[in-house]
Formats: C-alpha cells, structure tokens, sequence
C-alpha cells in the first residue's frame, strides 16, 4: 500500500494508490467471461437484420441436429413459459425474444446453446427465419405523424407512438418573461444519439441447480441487488434462491443498468439444459442492440436583459426513446434529472416540455456516464448561454459571471424545484481562468484571427444532481434508492466493510477502505471492502449516476461512526474512566488532558472480542451496518475551458487545451478524482467531435463496429490540466459529492462553445454534434465567406 502525497493524512483521504491494480496489471482480474464452470454450454443470440418487420415463420429444426447444439428456443417457446417478455426499469415491457414483430435491428429472435461458443455462433445460421417487412420509423418527428406506422402495438389500445408528454416550471410565468424581456435567442439544437461502448461488452454465466433451486448468476451488471430482486419477479424464482454476482467490471458507463434480453436467455438455458450456461455478447452486439443514450431534439430559447442578465429558458424536446422505454431513471422522472436545466443560474423563471416516442431503433436513454439526462439539459443551457453571448456580443466568461449563482444563496431552490445543497460558482469559474490564463488566451486568439488562423476559447459552467435519491421521492421499479454498508471489525484490528455499490472501475476498493480509515483509524490496507456479490452484501440499488460517494460512501461513514461510538464505550471500560473524559484522535482514544492513558481501536478490538468486562448494555464484537436514506441529492459543480484549433483548410478540429476544474466537495483519493475527470473529459471530446450512432431510412444502424463508431483515443485529447474548489455538502456525513460524471457531462459544451467561437469570424452560432471535419466543413462553407 502506497501513499503519493500524503504527509498530512496518513490514515484516510489523500492521494493513494489503488489497491485493486495489482490484480488488474497482473491479468489477475476475474471478469464474467472468465468464469469457467464444469459441463458449462455456450449461448449464442440470433438477432433480427430488419428494423421493422413481422415474423412469418421460423425454422429451427437443421439448427438442433447440428452435433453439439443442445437446445434451440424461440420466442414461441418462452411465450408458453410466459417469459417472452419482460418488464423495463420504466414501466414498459420489452420482448426477451421476438414473438410478433421485430422492432429494431439487431433485436433477439432466438437463441442457441450448444458445447462451445463457436458451434453455437455457426448454428444461428441454421436457422431460417421468414420476415415480412414493415414500414421503418428512424425519425423521432416522423414517429409522431398522422398514420405512422404504430411501433407497439403489443400494448393495448395502442394508436401512436407517443410514449409520454412531460412538462416542469411554471409556463405562464416564463412566457411573461418572454414576452417582456429585452432580447430572445432561439436556437435549435440536436445531442445525437450516442452508446456508452463500455471495454468489456455485456455479458452472463447462468447456473441453475434443478435438484435445491438455487440460481447463481455472474452478470455484468451495475445493481447486482436490484437485478436480483427483478429476477425474481420475472422467472418467479424464490429471490433468496438467487445469487447474482457481478465480479470485475471493464466499465458501465449506465451500459450495465438494464436487464437485457440476453442475461434472461442464459438463465432460462441453465434452467432448461440443467447445465451452466454462458452468453457474452461481441462488440457489434453490444453497439447494436444495448442500451443508447441521449437522442434528444431541443428547442431551446433564453430571454435576458440587453446588458446580459439572463431572465429566463424555455424548452421544448423531442426524446427518441427507441422501441421499447428502457430509460432507468427514478419513476417519478420520466425525464430523468432534465428538470435541472436552469443550470448553474440565477433563473427568475423556466418551462420545458417534452414529448417522448417510440421509433425502430435499439432502447435509448440511458444515464451514459450522466445522473438521469443531466447531460442534456447541461448542454442546453451552456449553448444558449453562448448564443446569447453572441446575440449580446458580449464575452461569454463576463456573461457567466453576471448570473452565476453566489455562494449566499445557497441552499437553492431553482425555479423549477432543485434545492442545490452548496457551491462557490465564481471561485470554481475563477481558478479555472487563472490555470487557463483566460486573457492571455483571448489576446492570442486577437493576433491568430488577424492572421485567418482559427483559435477558439469555450467555456461551460455546469451543476450536476447526483447521489440518487431520497427514499421519499426516488424509487426505480418500486425499490428505494437507499444503500447498505456493513463493517466488521475482526479481534485482531483488520476490517472487512461490504457495500452494495458496484465498483466498474473507479477504484471503491481503495477509496471506501479510505472512507472507512478516516474514520477508524485502521489504514486503508487493513480494511477490505467487499462488493458485487447479492449473498454477502447488504441490498442497495448499485452504482450508476455518480451514486455511489453520495450514498453508500455515506453509508460507510454512518457505519464506521457506530463502531467508533462502541469502541469508545469498549475504550471506557478499559480505561475505567467515563467515556465522557475520553477523546477520539485518529484510531488512538487517550484520557482527556493525558494522552499516554491510552488504548488503539485494534487493543479494543481485541478486548471486544476477548473476556475483558464489557459495559453496562454493551454487547461484544466490534461491527455496525446501516441502511442509509440520503436526505438529498448533492450537486457537485465545476468550470471547464476549452482551446481548439481548427484548420481552415481541412475544418478538423483539434483541442489544444482543456482546463477543468471541479467542485466535489470534500475529496477522498484526489488521484482517483482526477483519473476519473481525465475518463469524462475523453468522454466529452468522443462526443463533441466524434461520437454519433445513426440510421439508414431502413433503420440499418450504422455505428455496428468501432471502425464506424468512432471513439476518442489518447491521440485525439491533450495533456489535461486539472484543479478543484472544495465547497463540501452540508447533508452528507464527510462533506462529499460525487464526481464520477461529472466531466462526461460538463465538457461537450465548452468543447462545441470553443469550435464556435474559433469559427466567430464566419458569424456561425451553431453547429450540431458530434462536429466532424465534414459538418465543420459544411458550415462553413454555407456563409459564402470562405475563399
Ligand atoms: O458512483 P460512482 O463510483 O461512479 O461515482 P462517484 O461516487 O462520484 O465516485 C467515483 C470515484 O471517485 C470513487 O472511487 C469515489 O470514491 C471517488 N471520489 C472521491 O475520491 N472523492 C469524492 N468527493 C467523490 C468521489
């Protein structure tokens, strides 16, 4: 266990590196598909090459003579079972199997299972499918038609594909500000559809013992608890007959939130072979036919004073949902957290509508690397910020700077009923135009543009709402989003702590042992944190939408503070004095005023377990577990400045610098802070630049292979230049928020911001993402001004 820069806090925060990398750097990481069982069958998905099409007939019959496959099922087959569909994270169904109709290319017709992956893989070209081909809907407008073709039919009384209508804020009180306000910026903007493309793609082991009943699964799933409490409700299993493990994760990114058709598959194999069965999709799989996100269409206005107060926003949005609504957000927010878009303003009013839709494209809306949409309503608001800059010629820092939010105003309760918990916006604004040197930026980009070069400065500001959610107003399918910790302290002074989030990447294993040390005052490297495995962790809704910091993080400390409270009771005894004349300092507990009367939390370790008197009503063992309810959601923030070059020749953009700095709070591993803003500012350039998953008007999707779907590399992003603000939560135990998300959500719009302002001398307000070469190049050529 090693320190990096830890001189002033040996035992808890600070910078540490990650005690789960020997394993990973070693090949010693047990990932699903490395899960290995006797007599284990492989399954291999038949998927549908239509988008939208009826199923005519399907013929199985020269697929099972095949010599080593084992079982062949259809939809037909799991209809009578009635497992050929099951229920979404939103309240939809979504066919496991097609029985009626496909709905989108790359959709689960049928299923093989057979002695190695390779046979069963050659055997779905066995099979003989007729489709009868159907009208296809790609376009979210289009969906939304008179006479459209109806997606759902599957659903009673189903006439159109409209999922749901949503709205928040006040519309009368916005449009009176509209109609009132000095200038109005409309602009239009499209955040395409994208795909969280984790490392390792999704994947089950399934192992159903017939003769007790019980179920194991190895499954790469961010909820391991809640999965298996679906699970249940699906196949009807007894939930304390089920064991979901989710071992090593190679990243989630909200990718590993839903329950997909093909984990469902794996279990109804085991169950009906008897044998364990495994299923691990391939890249164009995972691409194709998991989860998406974003795909919102906005409109967007903002209406502000002529010297650049901003007054107020207004919004309305189409959300391309895909076939079936596999949206997992907290049921009372069908829009996710979209509702935050007044961003990180003072907004005297707001409105958004929404229209939600079915179209002939793989399930949208996942929280990719966001908390529930956030992402979008960010990138709303720091373009209209920008367009309004524009219309106001005005600076776009100065314009920020006029309606940040000041740190006397918080809590803050936005227009549209956010209660942000603290934050010190013009201080994160600030350090980051001090690292960025903002003015000697802008004089840079005065004598490049005297010379046609393209230099561009963008700025965002963003809040983010994460840490999901107070049981009184956040479910998802019915289970309250509270999380378990349980810490035991064994009589020898080491600890073992089980949470119920699910490390994908971000290194729980170093930084909740720290959370834990801080408190305790055991070191991190005596305290093991266990995760990822329903039989010996407590029940908690799992890690997506930077939860895990605000709410199981918080669960430890709540934890870890009930063993210190008993260890000075312990300590008491020992000492025989009063715990009142007793004083905690960092694992020692000495007597006031005499701090060699003393006793360490492994000496009381050891009492607690041994035969020494105990006090009165105090039981021996040193543990605590807590279920924990967060009052609130905590709303880290964070100022990010982009420098891009692009070529007047070629329109390719290149970010020459990044300058991010983050408000988290109180920061526990600054090294895993940083490592996880340097994988969201990544995130941010892949979809500025790069990241689009479009359709053909036969709804072929074509991002089936990351030689289409382009995602950044170390090639495309600069040496990122970091820093931070502390402005700690006044609700979560140790000050903490999180930050996992933070830049994936924060960065797209200061990256668009910059490209746009390079491109200022062609009088160009914007451009959809992702901004390739091609639309950079397009734009400019529709001024007219290029020579
Ligand atoms: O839920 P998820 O782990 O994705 O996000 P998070 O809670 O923001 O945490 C990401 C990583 O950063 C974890 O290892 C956290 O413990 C760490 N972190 C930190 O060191 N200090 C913070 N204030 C927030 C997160």
């Amino acid at each position: 266990m090693k320190f990096i820069d830890n001189d002033q806090r040996p035992m808890g925060h600070g910078r540490m590196l990650r005690k789960e990398d020997p394993r990973f750097v070693r090949g010693k990481g047990l990932f699903v598909d490395d899960v290995q069982l006797p007599g284990m069958l492989h399954l291999a998905i038949l998927r549908a090459p239509v988008a939208h099409g009826r199923l005519v007939s399907i013929d199985v019959t020269v697929a099972e003579a095949h010599p080593k496959v084992k079982l062949v099922v259809t939809g037909a087959m799991l209809a009578q079972r009635k497992l050929a569909w099951m229920p979404t994270l939103s309240h939809d169904v979504q066919a496991v199997l097609v029985t009626d109709k496909v709905r989108f290319q790359g959709q689960e017709v049928a299923f093989v299972v057979a002695e190695d992956r390779y046979a069963a893989r050659d055997a779905l070209e066995l099979i003989d499918v007729v489709y009868e081909p159907l009208p296809v809907v790609v376009d979210a407008r289009a969906a939304l038609d008179d006479g459209a073709p109806v997606i759902r039919d599957d659903l009673a009384g189903r006439t159109d594909n409209r999922i749901f209508d949503w709205e928040t804020g006040n519309r009368a009180a916005t449009d009176a500000v509209f109609a009132a306000a000095d200038v109005v910026v409309r602009q239009d903007m499209v955040y395409p559809r994208v795909h969280p493309a984790p490392l390792e793609t999704c994947a089950a082991v399934a192992d159903h013992d017939a003769v007790d009943g019980a179920l194991t699964l190895w499954c790469t799933t961010q909820a391991p608890h809640a999965h298996r409490t679906l699970y249940a409700l699906i196949a009807g299993l007894p939930e304390h007959q089920i064991r979901v493990i989710s071992p090593d994760i190679g990243g989630g990114f909200g990718n590993k939130v839903p329950i997909y058709p093909g984990y469902v598959c794996a279990i109804v194999a085991s169950m009906l072979t008897g044998r364990p069965v495994k299923w691990a999709e391939d890249r164009s799989e995972n691409l194709t036919s998991t989860c998406f996100a974003r795909d919102y269409r906005m409109r967007g206005e903002i209406a502000a004073t002529r010297d650049g107060r901003i007054r107020a926003i207004r919004t309305d949005v189409l959300a391309d949902h895909g076939a079936f609504n596999g949206v997992a957000a907290p049921s009372r927010y069908p829009a996710g957290f979209f509702g935050v878009f007044t961003g990180s303003y003072d907004i005297e009013a707001a409105y958004a509508s929404m229209t939600a839709v079915y179209t002939n494209k793989a399930p949208g809306g996942i929280a990719y690397a966001c908390s529930f949409r956030i992402t979008e309503a960010v990138y709303l608001i720091e373009r209209l910020v920008d367009c309004l800059a524009h219309e106001l010629d005005m600076d776009p820092v100065e314009l920020r700077l006029k309606n940040l939010l000041r740190p006397d105003q918080f809590p803050y309760t936005t227009t549209t009923g956010w209660t942000y918990d603290s934050g010190d916006y013009e201080a994160t604004l600030r350090e980051a135009l001090r690292i960025a040197d903002y003015a000697g930026l802008r004089r840079e980009q005065a004598e490049k543009r005297a010379r046609g070069e393209l230099m561009g400065i963008g700025v965002s500001c963003f809040t983010e709402a994460v840490g999901a959610g107070p049981r009184k107003d956040m479910d998802i399918a019915g289970l309250a989003m509270s999380d378990g910790a349980e810490l035991q302290v064994h009589p020898t002074g080491t600890a073992v702590l089980r949470v119920s989030c699910q490390s994908q990447g971000q290194g729980h294993e170093t930084t909740f042992a720290q959370i834990v040390a801080e408190q305790i005052g055991i070191a991190p490297a005596d305290i093991k944190v266990v995760h990822g495995d329903t039989e010996h962790t407590p029940f908690g809704l799992g890690t997506y939408g930077s939860r895990s910091t605000s709410v199981s993080g918080a669960a430890a400390v709540v934890a870890a503070r009930k063993v210190r409270d008993k260890a000075m009771l312990i300590a008491s005894a020992m000492l025989e004095i009063s715990v009142t004349d007793l004083v905690w300092d960092a694992g020692r507990i000495h007597v006031v005023g005499d701090p060699n009367s003393s006793v360490t939390i492994q000496d009381v370790a050891r009492w607690a377990y041994g035969s020494g008197e105990l006090p009165e009503g105090v039981d021996g063992g040193l543990a605590a577990q807590v279920h924990y309810d967060p009052s609130s959601l905590t709303y880290p923030n964070g100022a990010y400045i982009c420098v891009v070059d692009v070529d007047p020749g070629t329109a390719v953009v290149t970010v020459r610098r990044f300058i991010a700095v983050d408000d988290c709070g109180t920061r526990i591993n600054p090294m895993i802070i940083e490592g996880q803003v340097h994988r969201g500012l990544t995130d941010g350039v892949g979809m500025a630049l790069m990241e689009m998953i479009a359709f053909d008007d036969d709804g072929n999707c074509l991002g089936a292979s990351l030689m289409d779907y382009l995602l950044p590399s170390a090639l495309e992003v600069p040496d990122w230049e970091t820093g931070f603000t502390v402005t700690p939560s006044p609700h979560h135990p140790i000050g903490a928020k999180g930050v996992g998300e933070s830049a994936t959500v924060g960065s797209p719009p200061a990256v668009v911001n910059a490209v746009l302002d390079a491109l200022r001398p062609y009088g160009l307000r914007h451009i959809d993402m992702p901004l390739t070469p091609s639309r950079v190049w397009e734009a400019i050529s529709s001024t007219g001004l290029r020579e």
